[in-house]
């Protein structure tokens, strides 16, 4: 078994290595800027802790674990434009380091390059990952065009919300893992229940998000807090909230919602009506549900308990994270 550390230590060379043309500086710059911000890099180690259930050696996984690091990180320099977003790991965003016309270059640019390294996995590999890969990235962006048409509205439903969410966070973290099971020759079987598990480990890892953004810690947290509120996102919070009994608490939110300055008074004012509404402990509890839904999953995959200790410690880790 190679251990978490060790994991995290060829995902961080491997991205400095990460060769650039000269020039343009200004479209490769900022690729490296945010490639170089300090993220938890979960996404390529899922995919190396994955392949390493069935294979000692996962050398041929880390192309692949750059790809979804990579893609990544692309989803988030457009994400932080449509957000309006001006911190991101504690730094300030791409557009905003530079502006938006570069965000979006420089993004399209990262997504070439995370199939350039999906390329190199080996070809018997290929078709599949492919698929998997293209499949996946269509999904999230129907997720985030959900997101942003769900700004608009006030009446979705934690279903709608819960969907949402499975394609713009989950479905990365399941395939992430299910392209290392892949590499790591795992049957059928193991490939998709290591999907399940990444799939409702991500709707739990995004309600927390949700959850962070409102209560995370400014020091840590390394986001503005309160921007969903600003946006009037449609998180497991404010969906929550809006589904409320309660007229009086309701209609205040609602007024809120038409505002949009001053913003300290509205993320003041929101935050209070999430706290009357103990909106967060409900969010707590549904991020528990699909956690333990994730546990299942992952229990089921057929190889020795200790050999999965590592994954389901990363879980669980994820589950308390504060950045
Ligand atoms: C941010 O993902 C986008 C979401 C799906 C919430 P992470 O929280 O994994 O971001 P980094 O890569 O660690 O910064
Ligand atoms: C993350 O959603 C989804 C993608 C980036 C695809 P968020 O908009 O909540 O992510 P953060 O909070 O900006 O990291
Ligand atoms: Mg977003
Ligand atoms: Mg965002
Ligand atoms: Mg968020």
């Amino acid at each position: 078994m190679v251990g978490f550390q060790e994991i995290l230590s060829i995902i961080r060379q491997r991205i400095e290595e990460i060769p650039y043309p000269e020039q343009p500086h200004r479209l490769y710059r900022p690729i490296a800027y945010l490639l170089a911000l300090k993220g938890k890099k979960i996404r390529p180690a899922l995919t190396l802790l994955a392949c390493n259930l069935f294979k000692e050696d996962i050398n041929e996984a880390v192309d692949m674990a750059l790809a979804w690091e990579i893609f990544h990180n692309f989803t988030l320099m457009h994400d932080d434009v449509m957000d309006k977003a001006d911190i991101r790991r504690g730094q300030p965003t791409v557009h905003k380091k530079w502006d938006e016309n570069t965000a979006i270059l420089s993004g399209d640019s990262m997504l070439i390059l995370s199939y350039k390294y999906l390329a190199k996995s080996p070809g018997h590999h290929l078709p599949e990952l492919l698929d998997l890969f293209s499949t996946t990235a269509a999904e999230i962006c129907e997720g985030q065009e959900y997101d942003m048409q769900f700004e608009n509205r006030l009446d979705v439903t934690e279903a709608e919300y819960l969907n949402m969410i499975r394609l713009k966070t989950a479905v990365m973290l399941g395939a992430c893992l299910k392209s290392g099971a892949i590499l790591g020759d795992a049957d059928v079987k193991d490939r998709n229940l290591l999907y399940d598990f990444g799939l409702n480990l991500g709707i739990a890892f995004q309600i927390q998000d949700d959850i962070l953004d409102v209560y995370g810690d400014p020091a840590v947290f390394g986001k503005k807090i309160g921007g969903d509120i600003l946006c009037n996102k449609k998180t497991y919070l404010l969906v929550t909230a809006l589904n409320t009994e309660n007229r009086q608490e309701k209609d205040e939110l609602l007024r809120w919602l038409k505002t949009s300055t001053p913003e300290e008074k509205k993320i003041e004012a929101v935050t209070l009506l999430y706290n009357k509404l103990s909106v967060k402990e409900k969010a707590r509890d549904k991020m528990e549900d699909y956690y333990q839904k994730a546990i299942e999953s992952l229990n089921g995959v057929n190889v020795p308990d200790e050999k999965k200790a590592v994954l389901k410690n990363l879980a669980e880790e994820l589950m308390n994270r504060k950045s």
